[in-house]
């Protein structure tokens, strides 16, 4: 269905009196009653409660209050991990990443020891942004900006532009002209604040309130097991693309976990590919879903016999250890609450979040490769077919995205009742739920069994 083009799409996400008519931005007002964060906690728990033949859409007052969506901040956001970066993206000392996350500013930068560190760059004497958007455009900051990277670059030191103080890569502070008067003031209590940062499988995670009761890798431990075979941390993450989206998290997440809209929305890109009615959910599980989106057993032929012939099928080199059945699916994935993230045999995607408001976001599609598909002689024109791939499907989802959300401040809007093929919708659900009683899914009520109790846990 891709009947917009890239730049119609950004269009419409930019322009709030889009013509286009897809937009609905901040301050529209919704033509449903409001709801209270009580009221749709409630009727979030009722669905998640029904049994998945049951099962139906949330309140669309779950998509649009601001109150609800500042519950969502400080009940989830806050407390999970979240995935910010991938260590390829600061691969030397002195390298940082700027990404503000729910009103944080954040630096993630690599120290001078080469431990990757996440702090703020709210600075600790009058609250400047020590890098804002911009800065160092007169070349008196000695940070160096990637070029075409927003965000992005290296540095031997950090410097607050306002009054010049400076800061050590592991935050404490260097040097401050002129506070030799004020009394007390011991500079070792005066650095950046730092965030509890993890890396796992190669992504840094950051809990901005710190207190998350499990580690990164204890949380996804099955997961990690699985991802082996694609050595994660040694990727490159070799695209990054921001698109600005006018629409809730919510409609994202769901978006990206439920293949069923292979029939509609991808019915000439993914669906000859990978049928709707093929893909499956595996059972619950506290902290991540997984899913798996088979070829269709006539193109696994066809790509066994051209790989016979010494051609290749896929867009990159396949990676060697990626066999047997996860050779011909999409693995597709969602570590609670925000990272979304599909393998396949040749490379990995990962869709970074950032919720700014109930109904906008900022979304990062990347793309990942294993170091030696860089170092492939072919690997300018593979890259540029990647990129054009993976922007066409998504083109396809952000319009749908958008449609989605302008329909939840509509009054013709109807809870509506879910396919079998859209269990993940289901299972976020029941994640929302768990965590409005202060628990994670399957933890405090039965086990959602697998769709395929027959392959759960063989690949
Ligand atoms: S606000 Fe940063 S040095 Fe004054
Ligand atoms: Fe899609």
């Amino acid at each position: 269905m891709v009947t917009l083009s890239e730049a119609d799409i950004r269009r419409a996400c930019e322009v709030p009196t889009d013509p286009l008519q897809f937009s609905h931005r901040s301050g529209t007002r919704s033509a449903l009653p409001e709801m209270s964060v009580a009221a749709i906690l409630d009727e979030i728990a009722r669905a998640a409660d029904l049994p998945l033949e049951e099962s139906i859409t949330l309140p669309a007052q779950a998509y649009t209050s601001q109150e609800f969506f500042d519950w969502e901040v400080s009940t989830i956001f806050r407390k999970e991990w979240l995935a910010l970066g991938h260590v390829s993206q600061i691969p030397q000392n002195g390298d940082f990443l700027n990404v503000d996350l729910l009103g944080e500013p954040l630096l993630i930068i690599r120290d001078k020891s080469g431990e990757v560190r996440i702090h703020s760059r709210v600075c600790p004497h009058r609250g400047m942004d020590i890098m804002p958007p911009g800065f160092g455009h007169d070349g008196h900051h000695p940070a160096e900006v990637r070029e075409g990277k927003s965000g992005c670059g290296h540095t031997r030191l950090l410097l607050c532009p306002y009054h010049s103080w400076t800061f050590e890569l592991d935050g404490k502070l260097k040097a401050c002209p002129e506070m030799q008067e004020a009394k007390g003031f011991n500079r070792d209590q005066w650095g950046l604040k730092t965030y509890r940062c993890e890396i796992w499988n190669g992504f840094i995670f950051v809990n901005l309130d710190g207190d998350a009761p499990e580690t990164v890798a204890e949380q996804y431990a099955g997961l990690g097991r699985h991802l082996e075979k694609w050595n994660l941390a040694d990727m490159e993450l070799v695209f990054a693309r921001e698109w600005d989206g006018p629409f809730n998290w919510k409609v994202l997440t769901e978006n990206f976990m439920e293949s069923y809209h292979h029939a509609g929305a991808h019915s000439k890109t993914l669906q000859p590919m990978m049928p709707a009615k093929d893909t499956w959910t595996e059972q619950e599980k506290p902290h991540y879903i997984r899913c798996h989106l088979p070829l269709k057993p006539a193109l696994r032929e066809t790509i066994a016999a051209i790989e016979a012939s010494g051609e290749r099928w896929d867009v990159f080199p396949p990676l060697p250890g990626v066999t047997s059945e996860a050779r011909y699916e999409w693995g597709l994935f969602l570590g609670y609450p925000s990272f979304k993230f599909l393998v396949t045999a040749d490379m990995a995607v990962w869709y970074r979040t950032q919720p700014l408001g109930p109904d906008r976001l900022k979304l990062t599609t990347t793309l990942l490769v294993p170091k030696s598909t860089v170092q492939h002689p072919d690997y300018e024109a593979m890259l540029a077919k990647g990129t054009a791939q993976a922007v066409a499907f998504h083109l396809e989802d952000m319009e749908v995205c958008m449609a989605v959300q302008r329909g939840y401040y509509s009054s013709g809007y109807q809870r509506g009742r879910l396919s079998h093929l859209e269990m993940s919708i289901w299972l976020i659900q029941r994640y929302l739920a768990a965590r409005s009683r202060g628990t994670w899914p399957a933890v405090d009520r039965p086990v959602a069994a697998s769709q395929r109790p027959d392959l759960e846990g063989t690949f």
